[in-house]
């Protein structure tokens, strides 16, 4: 059986560290399918460039001619939907974009996979799946005493990212109870490691720090967020494809709630010891608060059970050695730093910053 898969947005942060985990531990070809947006870079994947097993292709989830024409050339056994607008920040001030990408382009997606779907021999076809991935902010927000999310929790989207994925999650599960589509939904916390894009709050502190520039925390800093290493993420999404259930879906994280002045404060202490600097001092001091983010969740916590007892999934990294890694990992990758800090990024932190310091 053809055991090629179809990704999706495999040249942003998380799809890339799944590629490039998918070339190295398996014998299977990937098509990777990106718009390369300010969010994906293809130089994230230079090291399988050259790999016949790699197959970049530019292009659009809401196109469905060039999704049908994928599907018919490759005859993938997977589809797995990475490609998203991802931000909440920049989802606030220009939702749009979420709306197209991740609700019409999951759409898209699904018809397309439906049409090649039915098409198939009854091997393949009972072999195929279609793996979503999405987060854990469809359910809301928590408050401190909670329970952690379950995949029972009722959605309760409160930014227009969180809205736009839970309405594809939505249509994933629809497209299953209605025409037996064999999908999958990972609904994961959030993810920080190599290849993250640096308007996220570690990477961008990493970098802030490491310049000596403020650190802008949210509001009090109390928000607390589940940190899961991408690699397990990547990990996570392996297990769920190769066993995980039909129809199903699966909570993913790291068992790593801290909050956001926490994870802040860590940062510049690994940066002073790995990266002292005279001039800047200490970075703590660096820490400034800002203007609150409209409608900010409070507190996410992701109860990991159901892979864990189903399929034997745990995170490996805790998020002291993960963070440790990850701020190796951008002080190595200077040139890659660099080149992602484009023009438009630099707009886009005078845009979402400008406003807030001015508090
Ligand atoms: P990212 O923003 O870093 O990357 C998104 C990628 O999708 C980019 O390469 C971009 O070019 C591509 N893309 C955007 N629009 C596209 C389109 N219309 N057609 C084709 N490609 C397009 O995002 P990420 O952090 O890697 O997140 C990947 C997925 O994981 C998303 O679906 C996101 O909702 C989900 N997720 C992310 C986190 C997190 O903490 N980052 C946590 C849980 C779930
Ligand atoms: P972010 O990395 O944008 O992820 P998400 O909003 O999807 O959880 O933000 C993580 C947390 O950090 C969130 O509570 C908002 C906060 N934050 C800051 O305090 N300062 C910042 O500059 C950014 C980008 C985020």
């Amino acid at each position: 059986m053809n055991n090629t898969i179809l990704v999706t947005g495999g040249a942003g942060f998380i799809g890339t560290n799944f590629v490039l985990q998918w070339i190295a531990n398996t014998e299977a070809r990937v098509v990777n399918l990106d718009l390369l947006t300010y969010a994906g870079n293809r130089r994230n994947l230079q090291s399988v460039e050259n790999d016949p097993r790699h197959i970049f292709v530019h292009g659009n989830i809401c196109d469905d001619a060039l999704i049908a024409s994928l599907l018919k050339q490759h005859q993938p056994r997977a589809i797995l939907n990475f490609a998203a607008e991802s931000h909440v920040d920049r989802s606030i001030s220009g939702p749009a974009a979420f709306i197209q990408t991740n609700i019409f382009g999951a759409f898209t997606l699904l018809e397309q996979a439906r049409v090649y779907w039915d098409s198939l021999e009854p091997e393949a076809k009972t072999a195929f799946r279609f793996l979503h991935v999405s987060t854990d902010e469809v359910y809301g927000t928590l408050q401190p005493e909670d329970p952690a999310f379950q995949e029972t929790t009722p959605y309760a989207p409160n930014s227009p990212y969180a809205a736009s994925k839970a309405s594809s999650d939505m249509l994933v599960r629809a497209w299953h109870h209605t025409y037996g589509l064999p999908v999958l939904t990972t609904n994961c916390s959030n993810n920080y490691g190599p290849w993250q894009f640096p308007e996220k709050l570690i990477p961008l502190t990493i970098l802030n720090a490491l310049e000596g520039k403020p650190l802008p925390v949210y509001g009090d800093g109390l928000n607390v967020r589940d940190w899961l290493f991408v690699e397990d993420h990547c990990a996570a999404i392996s297990r769920v494809l190769e066993e995980g259930r039909p129809g199903e879906t699966y909570n993913v994280g790291g068992n790593s709630e801290r909050r956001n002045i926490d994870v802040v404060t860590t940062i510049c202490d690994i940066l002073d010891e790995l990266q002292p600097d005279s001039a800047i001092g200490t970075r703590r001091k660096l820490i400034t608060y800002v203007k609150d983010r409209p409608g900010h969740d409070r507190r996410y916590a992701i109860d990991a059970e159901k892979i864990s007892k189903e399929l034997g999934w745990h995170p490996a990294q805790q998020f002291e050695s993960g963070i440790h890694r990850t701020v190796e990992w951008f002080l190595a990758h200077r040139n890659w730093v660099d080149e992602v800090r484009s023009g438009a990024y630099h707009e886009w932190i005078e845009q979402n910053y400008a406003g807030r310091f001015a508090q």
